[in-house]
């Protein structure tokens, strides 16, 4: 797969999200079959993998899913990329040796002695400045070889970055959440930052395989809470799957790919980070960097896009 740069970290095209092996999308699977999923996408050109501190089962476990993107990934760490975030709860005394002790623990479950990208998950009450002197420590030390902000708008990415420099921001995007590209994906592009969208296909909605009947599960599932998918707005964002399915026969490609590779196409600073918890469905996103659309094949996509309403919105302001 080709490479493209978060600043100084060259990544594949199409990064994989390794949340729901731990949290967000009801039950999990086995331990063993997660660390093969991840082993396979990595055999298959994913060097890209995206965890947090906080992801496990009901958000109550810290550490569950860097545990097994560590056990993974242990073997060929050195051709891989993790990344991985914190929570600060507004915790007193020296901001540096705060972040340190998180990094610390992570690294510890990730079974490495670095973290190539390491991501503030949201702002609290800490400054963004202090995080940022924090982060360039860690980056001179060499404990981290970059360092990103999630869900965040431009004031704040600006912010950090007249202290130290960032390699990524991590925002929700998605063809039906582009807050970002009104003023965060130009700040990107134009500092050489790598922009990550996070819940690219739309927490599913985006394959085409969800409808206004599908029932989604109990406990810890976040598409109980996404706006697209409750049951009328999924009603409403059907032009949007029908537009993907359209495209995605005609290009002998899924919709899911569809709406990655318009993405793509769309910024070179953009590398995806699609989750699912299923090894094929994970080979089918990394597909996406296969899926070349011409310049008017975008344009027609983009078009009949922006000429479609979208039901439901979270933007940058949720959480
Ligand atoms: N920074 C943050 O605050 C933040 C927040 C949320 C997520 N993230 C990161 O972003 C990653 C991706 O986000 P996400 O998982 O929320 O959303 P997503 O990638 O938009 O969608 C995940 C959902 O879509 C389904 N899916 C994925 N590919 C599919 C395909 N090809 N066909 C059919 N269904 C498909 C998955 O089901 P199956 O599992 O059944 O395939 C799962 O239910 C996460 O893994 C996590 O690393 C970060």
């Amino acid at each position: 797969m080709k490479t493209r740069m978060l600043r100084n970290i060259p990544v594949s095209e199409v990064g994989m999200g390794c949340m729901a092996f731990s949290h967000g999308y009801g039950q999990i699977p086995d331990e063993a079959y997660s660390i093969e999923a991840i082993r396979n996408a990595f055999r298959h050109g994913c060097t890209f993998f995206d965890t947090a501190e906080i992801y496990s089962p009901g958000l109550s476990r810290i550490g569950h899913n860097e545990r097994i993107v560590g056990k993974a990934l242990e073997s060929v760490r050195s051709e891989t990329v993790i990344a991985t975030k914190l929570f600060l709860h507004g915790e007193s005394g020296s901001v540096y040796r705060t972040v340190r002790s998180h990094l610390e623990d992570s690294m510890e479950r990730l079974r490495t002695d670095y973290v190539d990208l390491y991501y503030l998950h949201r702002m609290g009450s800490v400054p963004v400045e202090k995080v940022a002197e924090a982060m360039g420590r860690l980056e001179e030390e060499g404990l981290i070889h970059g360092w990103g902000l999630s869900q965040v708008d431009v004031d704040i990415i600006d912010r950090a970055q007249q202290v130290a420099p960032l390699s990524a921001v991590q925002n929700i995007y998605s063809m039906v959440e582009r807050d970002s590209e009104k003023r965060v994906i130009p700040y990107c592009m134009e500092h050489h930052i790598g922009f990550v969208p996070f819940s690219p296909i739309a927490s599913g909605l985006l394959s085409g395989k969800i409808t206004p009947q599908t029932r989604f599960e109990t406990f810890d599932d976040v598409r109980n809470w996404v706006p697209q998918l409750s049951k009328s707005n999924i009603a409403g964002n059907l032009p949007i799957v029908e537009m993907l399915k359209t495209f995605a026969e005609m290009k002998h490609a899924t919709p899911a790919q569809i709406s990655l590779a318009w993405m793509l196409h769309k910024y070179p600073c953009v590398v995806p980070i699609p989750g699912s918890k299923n090894r094929e469905r994970i080979l089918e996103n990394l597909g996406a960097a296969e899926v070349e659309l011409t310049d008017e094949e975008f344009a027609s996509l983009e078009e009949t896009l922006n000429g479609l309403k979208v039901y439901g919105h979270r933007g940058l302001g949720g959480f």
